[in-house]
């Protein structure tokens, strides 16, 4: 998909890889439509990128649409908003649990299915959603996001081939950790040693030249570390086993206390 001149809507635009799209979308000659729940951020943010902002709740029951019918044509989709709603399932509460099924996953699929119809007659578009490593691997301590994020992949590569031959693409990002910015970053958690991470403008590139080239799937971070996702995906038992040597779940837990005390 050419993105000079093509109308980019881009949600979660506020945040640590959001913000970074943004800026390499509007590079690329982007028409964007912006949107998240806090109106004084995306107007800062829409100010320096040229973007229109839509203020919209994902979690709300008419989140969607009132962002679809605010947006107008949209020629891209990156359905990038998410919440972490990491920790032990038990922790969270009923509320918690809808809101990350609601943003991370429902809403994403509901805006595919707003705007799909539009791409289609049109004959060109490209759907873009920000998974994670985690909807590869079945990481311990975030149950609930590993199972939006793992969803996500299944929607993007599924809706992917029922698209062909038909100009509109589909696909999935899986970046590995974030430095700087964002929901991982935020916590201000050290990685174990040999863990390695990737900028968010490193994670916007990839979203472009995803979009661009028309691929299904790209993995933003280290090659050891996107390969161990993808081995966790395939071999779980074994995988869970290394993770508990590893320490995964005490880093799963350091971050999970960090997002909640956090109000993430
Ligand atoms: N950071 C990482 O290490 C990492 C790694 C792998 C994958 N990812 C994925 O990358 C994407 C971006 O992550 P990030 O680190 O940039 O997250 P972030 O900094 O926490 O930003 C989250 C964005 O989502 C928006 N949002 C949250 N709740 C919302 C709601 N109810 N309705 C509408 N918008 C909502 C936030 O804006 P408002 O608060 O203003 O609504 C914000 O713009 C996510 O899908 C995440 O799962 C991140």
């Amino acid at each position: 998909v050419l993105l000079d001149d093509a109308s980019v809507l881009v949600t979660g635009a506020t945040g640590g890889v959001g913000r970074a799209l943004c800026a390499r979308l509007a590079r690329r000659g982007a028409r964007l439509v912006v949107s998240g729940r806090h109106r004084s951020a995306l107007e800062d943010l829409a100010s320096a990128t040229g973007a229109r902002a839509v203020v919209a709740d994902l979690s709300e029951p008419d989140g969607v649409a009132t962002l679809v019918a605010e947006a107008g044509t949209v020629d891209v989709l990156v359905a990038n908003a998410a919440v972490p709603a990491s920790g032990q399932l038990t922790e969270l509460d009923d509320a918690e649990v809808r809101r990350a099924l609601e943003v991370n996953l429902a809403a994403p699929v509901r805006l595919a299915h707003a705007l799909l119809p539009g791409m289609l007659a049109r004959r060109q578009g490209y759907l873009l959603f920000v998974s994670s490593l985690q909807g590869l691997a079945p990481t311990p301590g975030a149950s609930l996001y590993v199972a939006t994020k793992f969803g996500l992949r299944g929607f993007a590569l599924a809706l992917r081939q029922d698209l062909h031959g038909t100009g509109v693409g589909s696909g999935v990002l899986l970046p590995g950790f974030v430095r700087d910015a964002g929901m991982f970053a935020g916590t201000g958690v050290t990685l174990p040693r040999g863990i390695g991470t990737r900028s968010p403008d490193q994670v916007a590139a990839s979203a472009v030249r995803q979009i661009e080239r028309d691929r299904p799937e790209a993995a933003p971070a280290p090659p050891l570390l996107a390969a161990g996702a993808y081995l966790s995906g395939l071999a779980p038992g074994p995988a869970g086993a290394v993770q508990r040597l590893l320490g995964a779940a005490e880093l799963a837990r350091a971050v999970a206390d960090a997002q909640r005390s956090s109000g993430a």
